[in-house]
């Protein structure tokens, strides 16, 4: 067959499923051939040009006139029929926020909502994650055994998103089902049954924002990220949209909770995996930033993002056409030799390791990246000073079928609450 641009897909490029067992498993290890052979190749399946190289990838992100994030939280399986009837019924209208806003107006907005992160406005609600922490911990903690996605990864996480916000905290199952219908939404391949489900999903929590945002509204007083937006809205109302709010309230629930409580659990799985590296760290706790930042480059929990040619423009040597799709798999980059030095290999002391493409890169890389780290430090800290002789347990790890966010749904670790060192020395 033949791609868009009038080039063969070669037979690995038609074969190519991001929701194929291989990439839901390694999406890095399931590129390492087009890596290798096709660094830019069109698929059919996905009717995306997919981007497999650390230096294509950065080129892309730089220029976001040419490739726009415009697309990046399109449903990337189009709606059936009646799942749009159910988001019509909801009044669904999900559009841009930051992330996929088009230039002049992404920078204007931004400008105007970065106060919320210096580093003295993060740093403020570290003893708040510390403490989150340390609970979660004292419930678990004589106990053995644990399954640490369920017990706190997201949860924790969940709580100090709310609490950055300014969103009052409601019903946290609720709004963790809600994250879950919107990355399938966004981001998976639900059969026509998941659609409608997923829809009704999607819409409740459109409406559930609306009406949190509306209450937030009423009480100006408050604080948070989410109350610097209504403020804005009210005195730059071009810049901070009315559509903008409301979209936003849905888009950064999931956005600054579901990355961080997933980039935890990554974290956890490979450092826990590698008993040598997690005993350096219980010896040495300055080490653990630059863990997490490695674990963040190997294994990390956006793996692909997406962005749309604006015109017809070259990338690694093949000509994507206007209109193009683009499916950047940062996750591959993160382990393309040509900018790592034994990509595949988890290395603690690696100096370039905050190079990787897990929080993206120019105009509109995550914002929250300082708040993520803080977050998986302070887990880090608690668990190495609390618990040092933790173990993973074999087990079989499962994944929540999508193309960009990436995580294990559970994580069962163990250990003996006799060995515990508080019990030892109190
Ligand atoms: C954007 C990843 C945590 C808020 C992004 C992007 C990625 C990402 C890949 C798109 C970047 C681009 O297009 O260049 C992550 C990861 C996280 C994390 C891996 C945790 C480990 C957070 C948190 C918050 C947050 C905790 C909120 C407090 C945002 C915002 C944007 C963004 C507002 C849009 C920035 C813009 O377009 O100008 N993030 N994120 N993120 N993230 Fe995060």
């Amino acid at each position: 067959s033949m791609a868009p641009n009038g080039c063969p897909v070669s037979p690995r490029a038609a074969a190519f499923d991001p929701f194929d067992r291989p990439y839901q498993l390694d999406p890095a290890e399931a590129l390492r051939w087009s890596r290798e052979q096709e660094p830019v190749f069109y698929s059919p399946r996905l009717g995306y040009w997919v981007v497999s190289r650390y230096d294509d990838i950065k080129a892309i992100f730089r220029d976001n006139l040419t490739f726009s994030p415009s697309i990046a939280l399109e449903k990337i399986t189009p709606a059936s029929d009646e799942a749009l009837a159910v988001l019509e019924r909801y009044d669904y209208g999900m559009n841009r926020t930051l992330v996929n806003e088009d230039e002049p107006a992404h920078m204007a907005r931004r400008r105007e909502l970065l106060d919320a992160f210096t580093p003295e406005a993060l740093e403020a609600h570290a003893p708040m994650v510390r403490r989150l922490v340390r609970e979660k911990l004292d419930a678990i903690i004589d106990r053995g055994r644990a399954d640490l996605v369920a017990e706190m990864f997201w949860e924790v996480p969940l709580t100090v998103a709310l609490h950055f916000l300014g969103v009052p905290e409601e019903d946290m199952e609720q709004l963790r089902r809600f994250s879950v219908a919107h990355t399938l939404n966004t981001w998976g391949r639900p059969s026509p049954e998941q659609q409608v489900e997923v829809a009704e999903g999607v819409g409740k929590f459109w409406q559930y924002s609306g009406e949190v945002l509306r209450k937030m509204q009423a009480r100006p007083e408050g604080h948070g990220w989410m109350y610097d937006m209504i403020e804005k809205n009210r005195h730059k109302p071009d810049i901070v949209t009315d559509n903008y709010l409301h979209s936003m309230m849905m888009a950064i629930i999931v956005a600054a909770h579901e990355t961080t409580a997933l980039a935890t659990a990554n974290a956890f799985r490979q450092l826990l995996s590698r008993p040598a590296v997690w005993a350096d760290l219980c010896d040495n706790p300055a080490l653990i930033p630059a863990a997490a930042e490695e674990c963040l480059r190997h294994s990390g929990s956006v793996v692909a993002w997406r962005r749309i040619a604006t015109r017809e423009v070259e990338v690694g040597g093949v000509t994507i056409p206007e209109g193009g799709r683009i499916l950047m798999v940062t996750a591959s980059g993160n382990h393309d030799p040509a900018h790592f030095e034994n990509p595949d290999e988890l290395d603690i002391y690696r100096d370039n390791a905050v190079d990787h493409l897990t929080f993206g890169y120019g105009s509109h890389q995550c914002m929250g990246k300082n708040l993520g780290r803080m977050e998986m430090r302070i887990f880090l800290e608690e668990f190495t000073r609390r618990l040092p002789h933790l173990e993973l347990e074999e087990q079989e790890f499962t994944f929540l079928p999508n193309t960009s966010f990436r995580g294990p749904e559970a994580l069962w670790v163990r250990w003996d609450p006799v060995q515990n060192p508080e019990r030892r020395d109190p």
